[in-house]
């Protein structure tokens, strides 16, 4: 097909469909028949999903799974999350159980604040545009008493606004730089909503200031937004222990084994392309909680990369050391989340996975998903600097080898046994489903 469709949005979901498999399927009705296996057979879920977004067509799923046995600051608890990475909930659960006989986790909440800005456009004597938003100043937290009421009572509301002059980056470009607290809720709508009445407000009283020329009252608002870049919502998540406390069956020799696990840290904190796998071995671990808990995890990807940028060079998250005999393995990272408010009590599943938590404040969600971050990141440099990472996730991935061949049971069962005691490559396990299909 090469040609556009007018009024896509407007059709129902059945006509949608209907046009979909039309265009781009030989076997509509097959295609049909996949779409719908995915819908949910409760009309009232199905809809609210169909609602989330436009244009929906289907559910696409992702595996639930949950890693328990993460001791965090004293508390046993079970992380839900949400990955289709098959290595991923085994690799953390792992991790906990490690760790929950050498201390736990601990994580700390740094800071919480959020940031948002009008940038807009001024033309004109910046000494009089200080002026203006020292006297008016006050008028942007009036203005905004509407949308900041119910948030105060949460004892949370707008920190401060700053006037930022940015015209040695960009001609005549100014921000309205606002921090937030939103308590338990991310805060993107109120934040956002906040920052537009800023630019009303902006645009209104420039318009009537006195001391501006006629361009100066002309202020250009070129947009209203809150920054997904948060590093002043930090989060630390450590474990450590006594270097001789790691031994155990993979690891018999703790001393090289902390040796071997610092320097890979080294690498990753002076190397960025080994820094990007490396984070995003710790972001396995943090979209899938942030995803399953219903939050959104671009924002937060997009946030912590910055961060891990922060210094001028892309860089390592955790950091690792020994002092006095005592090794520790510690991140600190940005987490803007919420425990109410978007999808967290709207899609059942993630209120599920609040529940699971014990229904956490967003400060607690911050430690749980940091902790997430770190466990996974141990699994993953213990496998890298001791056995390799392919033996693990190769024994994870022959289940996905088994689906893609249609193994039957007794094929499954008889495959299972022999790469228990044999190395798992996509190769040997073809080739040994190929000799079985020829024995039979
Ligand atoms: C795979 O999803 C993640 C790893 O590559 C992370 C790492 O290399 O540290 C194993």
């Amino acid at each position: 097909m090469n040609k556009a469709i007018l009024g896509f949005s407007k059709l129902s979901k059945e006509e949608k469909i209907k046009w979909i498999v039309k265009e781009y399927f030989s076997d509509s009705s097959e295609a049909i028949t996949l779409l719908k296996n995915y819908w949910n057979s409760d009309e009232k879920i199905q809809k609210l999903h169909d609602e989330f977004i436009e244009n929906t067509i289907s559910n696409f799923y992702i595996p639930l799974g949950v890693a328990p046995n993460f001791l965090i600051n004293g508390k046993y608890k079970s992380i839900p999350m949400a990955i289709e990475e098959s290595s991923v909930v085994a690799a953390a659960s792992k991790a906990a159980k490690f760790w929950s006989t050498r201390g736990g986790f601990k994580a700390t909440v740094i800071n919480t604040e959020k940031i948002g800005q009008v940038h807009f456009i001024f033309k004109g004597d910046e000494s009089k545009l200080a002026l203006f938003f020292a006297q008016t100043k006050s008028r942007f937290l009036e203005d905004t008493e509407n949308i900041t009421k119910n948030m105060k009572k949460r004892g949370g509301g707008i920190l401060d606004i700053i006037l930022k002059d940015k015209t040695n980056l960009l001609p005549n470009y100014y921000q309205l730089y606002a921090t937030f607290d939103t308590k338990d809720s991310m805060g993107a709508n109120f934040i956002n909503s906040c920052l537009e009445q800023f630019a009303k407000t902006l645009k209104i009283e420039a318009s009537n200031y006195e001391i501006f020329s006629e361009d100066e009252k002309n202020i250009e608002v070129v947009m209203s937004i809150l920054s997904n870049y948060v590093p002043n919502c930090v989060v630390r998540a450590e474990v450590s222990c006594p270097v001789d406390l790691l031994v155990e069956k993979h690891i018999p020799n703790p001393k090289e084994f902390a040796k071997k696990f610092i320097q890979a840290i080294q690498i990753a904190e002076i190397e960025p392309y080994r820094a990007v796998t490396h984070n995003k071995g710790i972001m396995n671990g943090i979209d899938a909680v942030v995803l399953a808990t219903g939050n959104d995890f671009r924002a937060v990807e997009a946030g912590i990369h910055a961060y891990a940028s922060r210094n001028g060079s892309y860089s390592s998250l955790s950091h690792a050391k020994i002092e006095n005999d005592i090794f520790t393995f510690w991140m600190e990272v940005p987490l803007a989340l919420g425990t109410v408010g978007g999808l967290t009590s709207l899609h059942p599943l993630a209120k599920f996975s609040l529940e699971i938590l014990e229904n956490p404040s967003a400060k607690e969600l911050m430690q749980f998903v940091a902790v997430a971050g770190l466990a996974q990141n141990f699994a993953a440099l213990r496998s890298l600097t001791t056995s390799g990472i392919q033996e693990g996730h190769m024994k994870m991935h022959l289940n996905n080898i088994l689906n893609q061949f249609k193994a039957t049971e007794e094929e499954s069962v008889l495959i299972r046994r022999h790469f228990k005691h044999h190395a798992v490559s996509h190769n040997a396990v073809v080739d040994y489903i190929e000799n079985l299909r020829k024995q039979f």
